[in-house]
């Protein structure tokens, strides 16, 4: 049964709309009103990256979001649900994750659950996967040495490098993001770990929220990562700056927690379809995703 164009709630009555057509800072004022960082600039990005829905009550105002990304024909990832402050347990959320099904039937959906958000991905059938570490703070570079120094040599990226990063991002992330690598390459800073003239990690970033988001980072262990985070850490000195990372110990979490960015909130990974061990290639020393490209995007 195809889900319904409008849905009533209390007093309000609400129908769907595409999120293509609606004014930035409507979209922005909707996620202040739960708090979220966004600026309008990031709204106009994730347009860009992916599709999505808008609830809207007789007289326009956007009461309820939900957008999806998708990466070849089988996966997508699920972002920015929200509904407004005076609408919430009243079921919105799931109309509009109802909507979404709708448009991506068959696929493998993943998404990184806020504490809030929880109770309504299990009930729609998503499994608890890792927890996000969402470190931020005023970035500054770490006196104490990494552990273990990384080999090969630090530059930076540019677009040459972009089929090398997809293809690391892909092992480490589980699927191609071809779209989405580029256009984030469009937006950041982006520093490599070079072996000769193989990539062996890199770190993007680029402006977010209330600074600079770093990722995402993708490296064969934790020295690596350091290595690709340090100059961007180096760059952002005495600014804001925010990591993503699954990363709950070692030498990455602790240089991020010297680093000026401790664990300021905690996310939940959840899944539905495969398991994020079926998109794994295994061995401890293949590339992993050490930063997400944001919580949206995973
Ligand atoms: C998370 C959020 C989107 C949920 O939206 P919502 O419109 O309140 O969700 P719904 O009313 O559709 O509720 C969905 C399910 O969660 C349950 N639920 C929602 N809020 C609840 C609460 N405070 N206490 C108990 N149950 C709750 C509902 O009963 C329903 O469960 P059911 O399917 O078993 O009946 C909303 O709270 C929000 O926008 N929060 C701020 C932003 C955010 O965290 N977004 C999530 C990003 S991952």
């Amino acid at each position: 049964m195809k889900p319904s164009e409008s849905l009533k709630i209390d007093a309000f009555s609400m129908r769907i709309a595409d999120i293509k057509g609606i004014e930035l800072d409507r979209l922005h004022a909707h996620s202040l009103s739960v708090g979220w960082p966004h600026r309008a600039e990031d709204w106009q990005f994730l347009r860009e990256s992916g599709h999505g829905f808008v609830a809207l009550d007789e007289i326009g105002r956007v009461l309820g979001s939900a957008m999806w990304f998708e990466h070849g024909p089988d996966f997508a990832t699920v972002g920015m649900v929200i509904t407004s402050p005076r609408l919430q347990t009243l079921g919105a959320a799931q109309w509009l994750m109802k909507r979404v099904f709708d448009k991506i039937p068959r696929r493998d959906l993943r998404l990184n659950a806020t504490r809030a958000a929880r109770r309504l991905y299990l009930s729609l059938d998503f499994q608890p996967e890792k927890t996000v570490y969402q470190c931020q703070g005023i970035a500054r570079v770490p006196t104490t040495e990494s552990p273990a120094e990384a080999s090969g040599d630090i530059r930076t990226l540019d677009a040459s490098d972009i089929p090398a990063a997809i293809a690391l991002d892909a092992a480490g992330f589980g699927v191609r993001r071809t779209a989405l690598i580029e256009k984030l390459f469009a937006h950041s800073t982006g520093y490599g770990l070079f072996d000769g003239k193989k990539l062996t990690a890199f770190a993007l970033c680029r402006p977010f929220g209330r600074g600079h988001v770093v990722g995402p980072v993708v490296a064969e262990s934790d020295a690596d990562a350091v290595a690709v985070v340090r100059p961007h850490i180096a760059d952002h000195s005495g600014y804001f700056l925010r990591v993503d990372t699954h990363m709950d110990s070692g030498g990455f979490a602790a240089f991020l927690s010297h680093a000026g960015m401790p664990v300021f909130d905690t996310v939940l990974t959840m899944s539905l379809g495969k398991r994020l061990a079926d998109f794994s290639n295994g061995g401890s020393a293949s590339p992993k995703t050490y930063a997400l490209a944001s919580q949206t995007l995973g």
